[in-house]
């Protein structure tokens, strides 16, 4: 599929005074999202957006300093209003959306961001070629993905991408509905990640928990060391 980008966005910023998921302004977009799940329920993953509790313990994840992020699974653009109210530059952000009309929604809403229409498994790929990893790697990957859903080779395929356009201490920030880390122990192991659990959004419809992926100490050392000497 090819890559779409939209190279202009608005800066908006969160109203809503509550955690609950959705405020009468919000229901057109989650009514969109529906008719999307119903035509696609393992790829959509989800019934509803994203509530903003759920949306703001993501970006306490995001590393200090924090300039560039890349979103996977934009949906209808609760994460991506969020980063942009937490001073992230529309310019310095990538949302990938695999599903047409999300796509078509995110980039009517956010014109200013860099919004592709394509598979995370895709990314490395992707980014290079809408033009932002111009400006190097990203501090972090904000990732709606349904991953607990997917293969353990699909995982593999979008966790690789993921670090391979982020900095050495570059972090890969999930949620998931599950009672444990959507990504098992044994393929973490094999590709030398750690994890560690985050924040839990009580009132996200349904309760969800973050977790955040980072690469292991010694091979983000080993990794230093090789360029060192290059
Ligand atoms: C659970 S929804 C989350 C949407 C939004 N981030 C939120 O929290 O409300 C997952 C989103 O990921 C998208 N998606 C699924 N597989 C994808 C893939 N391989 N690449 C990019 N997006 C994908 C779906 O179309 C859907 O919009």
């Amino acid at each position: 599929m090819d890559a779409r980008i939209a190279s202009d966005c608005r800066m908006t910023s969160p109203t809503r005074p509550d955690d609950r998921p959705r405020a009468e302004s919000d229901l057109p977009a989650a009514w969109t999202f529906f008719r999307q799940w119903l035509r696609n329920p393992l790829t959509v993953a989800a019934l509803s957006p994203s509530g903003r509790q759920l949306a703001r313990q993501m970006i306490a994840e995001l590393p200090h300093g924090t300039e560039r992020v890349i979103e996977l699974g934009g949906g209808t653009g609760v994460f991506t209003r969020a980063l942009i109210g937490h001073g992230i530059r529309p310019q310095d952000l990538l949302v990938l959306e695999l599903n047409e009309t999300l796509y078509q929604h995110l980039r009517t809403r956010f014109p200013d961001c860099h919004v592709v229409c394509g598979d995370a498994r895709e990314l490395e790929a992707i980014a290079a070629r809408c033009g932002f990893l111009a400006a190097g790697p990203a501090d972090a990957v904000i990732s709606g993905l349904g991953l607990l859903s997917m293969t353990r080779r699909t995982q593999a395929d979008i966790l690789n991408a993921a670090f391979r356009v982020l900095k050495p201490e570059g972090r890969f920030v999930q949620f998931t509905y599950g009672p444990k880390s959507p990504v098992g122990r044994d393929l973490l192991a094999e590709l030398g990640l750690s994890v560690r659990r985050g924040g839990f959004a009580w009132w996200n419809v349904p309760p969800a928990t973050v977790y955040v992926y980072t690469r292991n100490r010694s091979r983000g050392i080993q990794a230093v060391r090789a360029d060192a000497r290059a």
